[in-house]
């Protein structure tokens, strides 16, 4: 190993990270849904965005399909902490398919906040990214209504005939300082744009979001554990980077940690999205510690104490068999 660390180097670790109130009801839903009905309980989409939460659920009896014509008729079928459309909805009724959505409740804040800005009779800009699977449950609630807006750079482009009603939502997993420049740029040019009732952020995108502001002020690499397809674990590294870390990476697991990229680091930073088990972090910091950098000192930026109950449809079904 030609790239000695140096002897010492610490770790600084982020808290709040991983698993948000909405990622863990979401899996519990499918575990106790497995308990309950017995192997398979099909999940549309993956239940959250981490790799290693769908292979495990999977080995359990989970069965993972993109669309409802795969799950076979009669059984039942969850629906994904992201949300889904009401033509899913209506299609799974059709079927006479037995849903559980394990849609997290900030996300059908939103959808709320979408029916009523579109009853109104507004315009509704929603900030989010093309082909996440939030953006399209979610625009599917007014499609006739909603304009996609991906970035800042975006908002030049559009146009509205006078005196047409204009309002913004978000996805619940952006930046929060690249939406607010986006909101921004909006307002400036439609300055009759309305906000909406609360931020549609939810408070573990920011409370991540800040925690890793912390941390990246001080450290020279900081390691983001998250899986590609999970936006808000995806904005974690852009964020560490813009508030001052020399480099950050984002892993699945230890597995891909380039030792590398240790070369020369003092003080590492560590933190992972919020669909993110701990063991996978506990699993980076062994690493680090065996690659000389033993103490992990945690960074505590916000107490999450935030917790759902189980969908409805699950509560009912698991008091019916005692
Ligand atoms: Fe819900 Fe936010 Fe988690 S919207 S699923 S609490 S990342």
């Amino acid at each position: 190993d030609l790239g000695m660390p140096p002897v010492g180097g610490s770790v600084l670790l982020a808290d709040p990270r991983g698993y948000c109130a909405g990622v863990d009801r979401a899996v519990i839903t499918v575990e106790k849904a497995l308990d309950l009905y017995g192997a398979p309980v099909y999940v549309r989409k993956q239940i959250v965005h981490n790799k290693h939460v769908v292979n495990d659920l999977a080995a359990r009896g989970a069965i993972f399909v993109e669309e409802l014509d795969e799950v076979p008729e009669g059984e039942t079928v969850v629906f994904s902490a992201h949300g889904v459309s009401p033509a899913v909805h209506a299609e799974a009724a059709e079927r006479e398919l037995k849903t559980i959505d394990a849609t997290c409740p900030l996300v059908t804040k939103v959808h709320h906040e979408a029916r009523r800005f579109a009853s109104d009779d507004y315009r509704i800009l929603l900030i989010g990214h093309e082909g996440h699977e939030e953006v399209e449950g979610t625009a599917g609630e007014a499609p006739e209504h909603i304009t996609l807006v991906q970035s800042p750079d975006e908002v030049d482009a559009l146009e509205f005939a006078e005196g047409t009603k204009l309002s913004w939502l978000s996805q619940t997993t952006l930046s929060v300082d690249e939406t607010m420049e986006t909101v921004r740029r909006l307002r400036e040019k439609f300055p009759q744009l309305e906000d909406p009732p609360s931020d549609d952020i939810c408070y573990a995108t920011q409370n991540r979001q800040v925690a890793v502001k912390e941390i990246a002020k001080e450290a020279d690499l900081v390691i983001v554990v998250g899986s590609a397809n999970s936006s808000n674990s995806v904005r974690l590294v852009e964020v560490a980077l813009e508030a001052g870390a020399k480099a950050s990476y984002r892993i699945d697991d230890v597995s891909e940690l380039d030792p590398a990229w240790l070369d020369g680091v003092e003080k590492v930073g560590v933190t992972s999205g919020a669909s993110v088990p701990d063991d996978l972090v506990q699993g980076v910091l062994t690493f680090l510690s065996e690659h000389g950098h033993p103490d992990a000192a945690a960074v505590r930026t916000a107490d999450e104490t935030l917790t759902f109950s189980l969908p409805a449809e699950l509560r009912r079904d698991l008091k019916a068999a005692g």
